[in-house]
């Protein structure tokens, strides 16, 4: 008995060590037309949404270590697809302003264990506010430009 749960027990560690070597997407390709917002807008933007909706993710050392590393990887690649503030101008910028906006007024839903994992990310009521507000002043400028 004792045997075999150390025979698992070593397969289980071997086999961590293994999918280690397994090789993934942590790229950060270049910055083609960033989205264009005031300063502080940018400032909360990057802090809560860049790491998985632009190519500017700040790899954490957790990304590192398989399997977490593959939940993450696929996270920022998933989000990278819907909305991808580094390329902006290949957005459909009203429609993604409007998810946006619907996304940082539910907040607390949109990502919960990253937040739960990096509280310091979370956006304020005041900058949520502030984001909503100037989208809202900024989506219809920018629709003649779709
Ligand atoms: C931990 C990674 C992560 C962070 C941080 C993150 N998102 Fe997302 N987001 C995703 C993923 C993955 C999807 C696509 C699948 C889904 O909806 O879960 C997504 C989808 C979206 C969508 C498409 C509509 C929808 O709800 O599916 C919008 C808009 C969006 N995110 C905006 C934001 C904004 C704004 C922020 C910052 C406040 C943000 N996201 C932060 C990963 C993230």
């Amino acid at each position: 008995m004792s045997l075999s749960l150390k025979s698992i027990g070593s397969w289980a560690v071997l086999s961590l060590m293994m999918i280690q070597f397994i090789p993934l997407d942590r790229i950060n390709p270049p910055v083609v037309s960033d989205f264009q917002t005031p300063s502080s807008v940018k400032n909360s933007l990057k802090k809560a949404c860049y790491d998985c909706h632009s190519n500017e993710t700040g790899w954490s050392g957790i990304a590192y270590i398989a399997p977490i590393s593959w939940l993450v990887s696929s996270t920022v690649s998933s989000g990278r697809n819907v909305v991808n503030f580094s390329t902006w101008n290949n957005e459909k910028r009203e429609l993604k302003q409007a998810d946006i906006i619907k996304v940082i007024a539910a907040c607390p839903l949109h990502q919960r264990l990253y937040y739960i994992c990096k509280p310091e990310k979370q956006l304020e009521p005041r900058e949520r506010k502030m984001i909503i507000d100037w989208l809202n002043e900024t989506t219809h400028e920018q629709s003649p430009m779709l």
